[in-house]
């Protein structure tokens, strides 16, 4: 299924102290399990795998269907943080590096908006608009989410103008609130097809809802592959023992954090396509953990690109961190190094090799030289890059991160701290309501 291997933690760890962190992993499993902790009303991520319907998978193939028919070519979905990384994370993860290049027509393009907001950026999806046949998903649990919202008045004020009103709304999908929020309101008003995001999972925990699902079978991905690959992990990691790979990371990385001070955890691929599998990790981890002033800092690096940039802080630079290695086993393509008569690189020695093995022996060796550089080693590694795979992992990840929260001692469903940058913002902006904080703020200026 997943492989979790410690091998490189061994020359840092003390065995019985070790095991003590596993107890307590396997405490917070309970806790996990027996829905007793803190957060315990946002555990509807969970089960979500076997509890996906046929129905929902349909329904979510229609829209795709009834979009290719009408010939759409680029899909913009908007969304922040939980409402897109999952999403961003899988279709990156499973496009050809260079599907935009090679203009393959099988499926729509997705491309993501209502996640910054800079001024360049959405006026040229806006020149990228003009030229294409476009529909739009917009994702907000709460519907006020600033970024989301401004992005979601430009787009939609285009389609409307371009289709005409009755046809916008044929090519505007929400994911929202079942109930509440801005964006509910508006989707019963305009008519738009909904989905719901469950009361019951937070942002960051939402790629195999619709939230993810959409955008991902949209971008022609299989949606039921990535389900069926979860709904594996969901049983597995059911299971209490010390080897369940849930346990034995959420434990390992416990006791580097509060044993070494390892306050630092680099997420590190050797494949480009894996680099939003990172960036879905750090809002995982980062929001999950990352509270009451504690949590260990998720970072993450992209190899063999980053040797040659972060390799020598990694190396040799402070040992604030520890590495977890994210391995895929096998190429899904093949590319070998041919013979060359000069030989005037001198890689004659790798004529005949496939190029993954070269990769192999570069993570290999890194690993050694950073162990031998201090930096505690963990891998997790699956079979190959695929949609099934894909939904293996990143229900490994959730399930981990709900015990390892737990064993650090804090809500993993919360996110508190992301209020502070809005209420400012929302006072330099003068909205309503925040007359006395934009007095406060601006005094401060
Ligand atoms: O993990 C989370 O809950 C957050 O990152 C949210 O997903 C993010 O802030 C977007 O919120 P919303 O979907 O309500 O617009």
């Amino acid at each position: 299924m997943l492989n979790v291997d410690l091998k490189g933690c061994s020359a840092f760890v003390k065995p019985e102290l070790y095991n003590e962190y596993v107890k307590k992993a396997l405490d917070a499993f309970d806790v996990l399990i027996n829905e007793s902790g803190a957060g315990n009303d946002f555990l509807g991520w969970k089960h979500l795998p076997s509890e996906t319907t046929d129905g929902i998978l349909n329904d979510i193939e229609a829209i795709r269907a009834s979009w290719q028919k009408k010939g759409v070519d680029l899909v913009i979905a908007i969304g922040i943080g939980g409402s897109y990384l999952g999403a961003k994370c899988v279709i990156e993860a499973l496009s050809h590096n260079f599907a935009k290049q090679l203009k393959r027509k099988d499926a729509a393009e997705v491309v993501f908006a209502g996640n910054n907001l800079s001024e360049e950026y959405l006026a040229e999806l806006m020149d990228l608009a003009q030229e294409r046949n476009v529909a739009c998903i917009v994702i907000s649990k709460s519907g006020t989410t600033t970024e989301p919202a401004v992005a979601f008045r430009i787009v939609k004020q285009f389609i409307e103008s371009h289709y005409g009103k009755k046809e916008a709304a044929e090519r505007i999908v929400a994911i929202t609130d079942a109930k509440k929020g801005a964006l509910k309101t508006l989707s019963t008003q305009e008519g738009y097809k909904t989905f719901v995001v469950p009361d019951n999972v937070g942002g960051r925990f939402s790629v195999l809802t619709p939230v993810g699902l959409l955008p991902i079978a949209v971008a022609g991905f299989d949606i039921r592959a990535l389900i069926e690959g979860a709904k594996k992990a969901e049983r597995a990691l059911a299971v209490k023992t010390p080897e369940n790979p849930a346990i034995t990371y959420a434990a390992m990385r416990n006791y580097l954090f509060s044993e070494l001070g390892r306050k630092v955890e680099i997420l590190v691929n050797y494949n480009p396509k894996l680099t939003y599998v990172a960036e879905w990790w750090k809002q995982l981890y980062g929001e999950s953990e990352g509270k009451d002033g504690t949590g260990i800092f998720p970072a993450s690096v992209n190899n063999t690109a980053d040797l040659h940039s972060m390799g020598q802080f990694i190396q040799e630079g402070s040992r604030v961190m520890f590495e977890t290695v994210l391995h895929v086993q096998n190429a899904q393509r093949s590319v070998v190094i041919e013979s060359d008569p000069q030989n005037l690189d001198q890689l004659n020695f790798l004529a005949g090799k496939h190029v993954e093995h070269c990769n192999h022996m570069a993570e290999l060796g890194t690993r050694l030289a950073h162990i031998d550089g201090g930096v505690p080693q963990i891998e997790v590694s699956i079979e190959v890059l695929d949609a099934k795979r894909l939904g293996v992992m990143l229900y490994f990840f959730e399930f981990a991160c709900g015990v390892s929260a737990y064993v650090l001692g804090v809500n993993p469903f919360n996110q508190p701290g992301v209020e502070a940058y809005k209420k400012n913002m929302f006072a330099l902006l003068e909205k309503p309501g925040y007359e006395e904080q934009t007095k406060a703020i601006r005094a401060k200026l």
